[in-house]
Order: structure tokens, then sequence, then C-alpha cells
């Protein structure tokens, strides 16, 4: 009754009103690459391996300069979706290889399940890595509508398998791609890469525009397949880097470069679906690049100090940046620190959503920082503290109890980038008089003016070196167990049809 007597256009601005409150939401796209070098971007002065689709995002968007994940997959992966610390999450120790019977805690509350509650349909395409043992750790579970991927570490590119990493044995070899729960045997031969790019592209495409839209794309490039096999990569883009000598080398640009097509395909159909103007689109790695035929890997961070799997700024200071019509700051560079941990509250400010006040989220909300360049609420990062390990940050400094046994250099030297420079970190003179940084005792450095991490100052601070050591140790003694489990031969893939499988559910997917 009341209906038929209300004008027609107030009835359209009625119906325009409740589909534009219901879609006013940001979509959010969080891409993830994997393993990506420091200096391999453009925007961050890589000229190797052309990277447009990459830098014309970034360019446009907030670089962040400050910015910094955990030195591994795992860690980095379930501190993005939790906002929370690894060490809170008992994640400070290695990673979840494919045989191990554990995974990030089902008392956690991740991203999508933040963003489902919101309105929002939940998409995930790529690489899991925080626990399949039983099906409750898996993505459908934790929060996601759909999942295309993978649920473990690492994959070959073509065939799809895992390995089964250190903790397996070689016989170990079996599928992991998945559509929801149903093993996906189908993509043989196709390039893993290229899989996901497409999958999210229909995704974005397939979109009911009446719901925001949430992608969380954990690509697997420029991360290795099953060891000790080279890089992988389609054979056209092979040969558009024949120039590159370095076997290696040329196998890494191949791959970043289906990286980098991907994302423009992505752009694009953000772009002619026309969710473009209202979606924030977050890119970053999960650590730093490996180097020097590490993980078969030959990414570079140059001249940052180490590579992935260490505290050096080179395991840890990553490649990052916002992209969204929504910023109003625009093509500039972000110098104030950040860290993975922070895009969940940020995420959550930027859509207007509060959080529960009960979690004890490491991440700060960044939102107004980024919008407004206000000062940033973080003072430090906690980057790891294992095993007589650690490090930490705060303001200009960092102190890092170093060092693994290797990898505590620079790479990769000249032996397979050709040019050492990179005009956005300028690292400063090296003081041959101060002691070199070894493992006996923890070492001070001034990041700001020397991001190379050169000059050990240690002894020229020792207050402020202790006072930082005391605060590294309170938070690893408030630190959650690690959750590690040793390797479980029930999990290889030999009893399960040849895939990786929920091995300890009553009924895994067989
Ligand atoms: C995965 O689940 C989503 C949500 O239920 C569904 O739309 C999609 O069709 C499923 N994919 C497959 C391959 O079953
Ligand atoms: C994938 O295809 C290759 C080449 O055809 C074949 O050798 C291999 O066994 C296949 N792998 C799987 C897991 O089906
Ligand atoms: C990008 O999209 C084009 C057009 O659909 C497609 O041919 C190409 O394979 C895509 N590139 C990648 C790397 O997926
Ligand atoms: C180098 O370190 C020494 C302390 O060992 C210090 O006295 C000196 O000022 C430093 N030189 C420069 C150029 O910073
Ligand atoms: C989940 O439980 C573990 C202990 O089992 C605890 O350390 C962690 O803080 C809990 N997480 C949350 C969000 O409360």
């Amino acid at each position: 009754m009341m209906s038929k007597s209300l004008p027609v256009v107030i009835l359209l601005a009625m119906i325009h009103i409740s589909v534009t409150n219901a879609a006013t939401k940001p979509n959010v796209i969080v891409v993830v690459a994997d393993d990506l070098g420091y200096t391999d971007v453009g925007f961050h002065g890589g000229d190797q391996i052309p990277t447009p689709n990459i830098d014309w995002l970034a360019k446009n968007g907030i670089i962040l300069d400050r910015y910094y994940t955990a030195k591994i997959c795992t860690p980095s992966r379930a501190s993005l979706l939790t906002g929370r610390h690894p060490m809170q999450l008992g994640l400070q120790s290695s990673v979840i290889f494919p045989s191990l019977p554990y995974g990030l805690g089902l008392n956690e509350t991740l991203l999508p399940q933040y963003l489902k509650k919101s309105g929002y349909s939940t998409h995930m395409v790529g690489k899991w890595h925080l626990g399949m043992f039983t099906r409750n750790y898996t993505p459908t579970y934790r929060g996601f509508d759909s999942h295309f991927g993978f649920w473990s570490d690492k994959t070959d590119y073509f065939s799809h398998e895992n390995s089964g990493s250190v903790a397996a044995s070689s016989n170990a070899i079996g599928l992991d791609l998945w559509e929801n729960m149903t093993v996906a045997s189908q993509y043989n031969g196709s390039y893993g890469t290229e899989l996901f790019g497409k999958r999210a592209v229909d995704l974005i495409l397939k979109h009911d525009q009446s719901k925001p839209f949430f992608l969380y794309l954990a690509h697997q490039a420029v991360h290795n397949g099953i060891s000790p096999q080279p890089l992988k990569a389609p054979q056209e883009y092979l040969d558009k880097f024949s120039f590159i000598t370095h076997d290696g080398r040329r196998r890494y640009a191949a791959m970043l470069s289906v990286l980098d097509d991907t994302i423009g395909n992505l752009t694009s159909a953000l772009i002619s679906s026309g969710m473009y103007e209202n979606t924030l689109l977050i890119f970053t790695t999960d650590n730093g690049g490996p180097v020097d035929g590490f993980s078969m890997n030959y990414a570079s961070n140059w001249p940052l100090r180490g590579c992935k799997a260490t505290n050096w700024e080179g395991g840890v200071r990553g490649a990052a940046f916002i992209h969204s019509r929504l910023l109003k700051n625009p093509r500039t560079t972000s110098h104030h620190l950040m860290h993975i941990s922070d895009w969940l509250p940020t995420i959550m400010s930027a859509i207007g959503e509060k959080l529960p006040t009960d979690i004890d989220y490491y991440g700060v909300d960044q939102w107004p920082t980024l919008q407004y360049d206000v000062a940033s609420p973080r003072k430090e990062v906690i980057h790891n503290y294992y095993g007589g390990l650690g490090a930490i940050q705060y303001g200009d400094y960092k102190l890092i109890k170093c060092c693994m046994t290797s990898m505590n250099g620079w790479y990769p030297e000249q032996k397979y980038v050709p040019t050492n420079q990179n005009p956005y970190i300028s690292c400063g003179e090296r003081n041959s008089s101060l002691p070199a940084c070894t493992k006996d005792k923890p070492c001070l450095f001034d990041i700001q003016s020397d991001p190379c991490e050169y000059n050990n100052i240690a002894s020229l601070k020792p207050e402020l070196s202790k006072w930082l050591l005391e605060k590294l140790e309170a938070f690893a003694d408030a630190a959650q167990p690690p959750r590690n489990k040793p390797s479980d031969p029930a999990a290889f893939p030999s009893l399960h049809n040849n895939h990786w499988t929920d091995w300890l559910d009553p009924e895994p997917v067989e």
C-alpha cells in the first residue's frame, strides 16, 4: 500500500540507496608475492626485470618504505591474516611442511572471518601454508567462501605436486591443488601463476556487486617449486629473458614477469567490472628474497644485508604498497614504520569496522597514517626471537642477535644482477674501526642512516643496546610456545591416492 503511493523516482532512489549501501564498503584485495626480492621490482629501482604493472599500481598508490614482514612464510601469512605477532601465535620457529600435524591455532580469528561478518564475499586463491592436517585448519573452514590453490608450502608450477620438503622422505610426492575441498587433478601442465591469476580475474568478473568483495590472492610466484629442480616458467617467458646469461636468474626473471602480467590482468578486470573505483588493493611480499641459489632461487635484495630466513633487512624489509582511488595521498612514499600485522587493523579501519577489544593485536591501525601522513602509532617492530636468533627495531635503531652460519653478507654481489645500484636505498659509509657483528654479542645498527647494516654501533651505545635486548627478551617470555610437531609419515601421499590431504581427519579427502 505504502509503496504504491510513493513516487517512482523515490522508489528508484530507495532501490539505489539499498544497493549502494550494500556496496559502499570498499572491496579489499590482498596480493601476496612469495619470496620476492626487495630490489627486483621496478618501483625499488630494479632495472633488470620489467614489472610495469606492479610499478604502475605502486607509483600511483603509496609505496611503503619502512615496511616489515616476518623472515619466512608461515609466520608472515599468519600475522597478515590475524593482526597478531607470529610469536603470539606459536609460529616463531620454521614453517609448516605438509606432513607436520600443526597449524595456526583455531582460537584465532582471521581477516576473512571479520569481513564475512561485515557482509563480504570472501575468496582465496593460491597458497595457504597455515595448517592442513585436519580440514578445520584449511581455508574454507577459516572464513573463505571459496579457495582455489594449495595447502602446503610450495608446489611444482606445472604438476602442482609437493615433494614434502625436508621433513618428509623423498618418496613423499603428491598433488596439492584444491577447489574448495575437492582435489583438483585436471590442471596438470597449466602454469600455477597463470592459473591463479586467471581465477582471480574470473572471481572479479563474476562477483555479485551487491556485496563487497574480498580476495586474498596468495601467489606461488616467485618461490621455487620442487627442490632441487630449477625454477620453472613458461617457455615464451624464458625466451623473453634470453639476454640474462645466468640460468637461475633468467628463470627467476621469467617467473616474476608472469606474476607482473597477472597483476596487469587483475587491474584490467577491476577497471572493466567497475569495481576499481571502490577497491583497496594491497600488495606485499611474504619475506625477503632468497639469493644465490638458496631455495634454488636467485632474487636480489641488494644492497640490503642478508636474505629470506635471516633477521637482516634483506630478510624482513619487504616490497609493498597500497593502491586505491580512496587514498588521499596517492603517488607518495610512506616512510612510517609498518609491520605486516598492521594490515588487519588498517583494513578494518578503512572499511569503517571496529575490532573486538578482547584480542591482543600486535598490529596497529595505520589508516590515519596512510590517509593523512600523521605519525604512525608504531614505534617498534619485533622481528622474531627464537633459538638465540632475533631482532628488534625501535625508532631509528635495530638490535640484532645474529647469525646463522651463512647468508650474513650482501647478495648477489655482481654475480647475476648487472648493476649494484638501488636508487631507493642509500647505504652510507662503512666505518672499519667498528667491530664486526658476530654471534657472540648483540649488534646495534642505525637503520635510518645505515640501512645496509654495515656499522655495528653496539659498543657506542651500550645502554640502548641493553634496553632493546630486555624488550626483546620480555616479548619472547610472553610468547606462545612453538606449536611445531614432528613429521607424521601417515601424511604421505603414497597412502592417499598420491595427493596430500587432511590425513588426521576420520575421513580424509581421498
Ligand atoms: C567453492 O565454493 C564456492 C562457495 O560455496 C562455490 O561458489 C564454488 O562453486 C565452489 N567451487 C567448486 C569448484 O566447487
Ligand atoms: C603430469 O603430466 C606429466 C606429463 O604428461 C606426467 O608425466 C605426470 O605424471 C603428470 N602428473 C600428474 C600428477 O598427473
Ligand atoms: C592475461 O590475460 C590475457 C587475456 O585474457 C591472457 O591471454 C593472458 O594469458 C593473461 N596473462 C597471464 C599471465 O595470465
Ligand atoms: C667510526 O667509529 C669510531 C668508533 O670506533 C668513531 O670514533 C668514529 O667517529 C667513527 N667514524 C665515523 C666517520 O663515523
Ligand atoms: C589461543 O590460545 C593460545 C594458547 O593455547 C594463546 O597463546 C593465544 O593467545 C590464544 N589466542 C587468542 C586470540 O586468544
